[in-house]
Formats: C-alpha cells, structure tokens, sequence
C-alpha cells in the first residue's frame, strides 16, 4: 500500500490512519449519547466536508434522533476567504430544539461562529458543536468546541470528507500536505 497521495498540484503523506478515525468518531458517539440522552437532538450536517464523519457517527449513535444539513463555503484552495457563503439553508425549525452541528474541521472557527449566529435567531433550545478534527492553535473564537473527536496542528489536511479544491474528500484515511 503506498502512504502518499497526489491531488492536484501536491503531494499528501498519510497522518491520521482509518482505525485511529474510527476510534476516535465512536469515542465521540458514545460522549453524545451519554450527555445528549432524552432531548432528541437534531444533528446537523455542515456540507460537504462533514458527510462522511456524520454518516459514521450515527451509526454510533443510539439515542433517539433526526439528521439534516446546511451547506457553506469559504475555503479556496488550502487557506480560507474569511468569507462564509451560506449555500443550503436548513429546513427544520429549531425552536426549543437541541441543536448539534456537525464540521468536518475548524479551524479559525469563522463557520461555526457564522451557523451558530444564524441558528440562534430561532431560538433553539441548546447547539452544541460536534467536529471530527479541531485545530486548537488556529481557533481565534469563543464558542466552545464541546465534541472534537481529533486534535490537529495547523496543517493541511484532506481525506476522510476534507477537500484539496474539490479532490480527495473518498479518502478513507486523513493525509497531510507535504512541503
Ligand atoms: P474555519 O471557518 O476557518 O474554521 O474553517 C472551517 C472550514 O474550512 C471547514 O469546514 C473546512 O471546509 C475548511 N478547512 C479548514 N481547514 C482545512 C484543512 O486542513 N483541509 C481542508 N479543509 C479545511
Ligand atoms: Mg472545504
């Protein structure tokens, strides 16, 4: 099996194997069905970089719960706008609901803080933040990340969902972007 991967213009080395991911995600899953037990929570996707973590997530999940998405855009290339376009807006009404977004990585924390802002307007009853890479030393908010199921450096990493302009997202193992 070769460990490097080529999207692009670069070259990724694997940092983070599918096993460690999967531990991690179900780790992640059982805090959720400790703390969130009893308030049927809507979890909410944020595309496209957080299908595939949602979608092992729940099958760790056991409590009782509903699922959907929002779809946002900032990053271009390997750094982000510090734009946030909202694409997909959700559905539901999440009036007295408990709310937990779900990110594939955050980063500077410019998206979440935008979902958050936006999904407060509607007075849910709680949002919680659920990310399957955090990366502490880039984070300039204050809202806290209650469920991050890995912690990274600031690098760049895809695979596993995360993107390199649009490649790389089927990979099932995260990879870091060499020099
Ligand atoms: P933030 O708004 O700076 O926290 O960035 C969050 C968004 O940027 C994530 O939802 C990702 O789509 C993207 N992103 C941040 N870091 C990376 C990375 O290392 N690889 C791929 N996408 C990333
Ligand atoms: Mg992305």
């Amino acid at each position: 099996m070769t460990n490097t991967v080529q999207l692009h213009d670069r070259t990724f080395a694997i940092h983070i194997s599918d096993d460690a991911i999967n531990k991690a995600v179900r780790e992640v899953a059982a805090a959720i069905n400790r703390d969130l037990e009893g308030t049927n929570p809507l979890f909410v996707g944020v595309l496209n970089g957080a299908f595939m973590f949602l979608g092992d997530l729940l099958k760790h999940v056991h409590i009782p719960c509903e699922v959907s998405f929002v779809k946002v855009a900032s990053y271009e290339g390997t750094s982000s706008t510090g734009q946030v376009k909202q694409l997909v807006g959700l559905g539901e009404n999440i009036k007295d609901r408990t709310v937990v977004i779900v990110e594939d990585i955050v980063d500077t924390g410019n998206t979440i803080e935008h979902l958050v802002e936006s999904l407060k307007t509607q007075r849910p009853a709680s949002i919680h933040i659920c990310t399957l890479l955090f990366k502490p030393n880039a984070y300039t908010r204050n809202i806290p990340i209650e469920y991050a199921a890995l912690r990274v450096p600031n690098d760049f990493l895809v695979g596993y969902g995360l993107d390199y302009d649009g490649l790389g997202r089927n990979l099932k193992h995260i990879y870091k972007i060499t020099e």
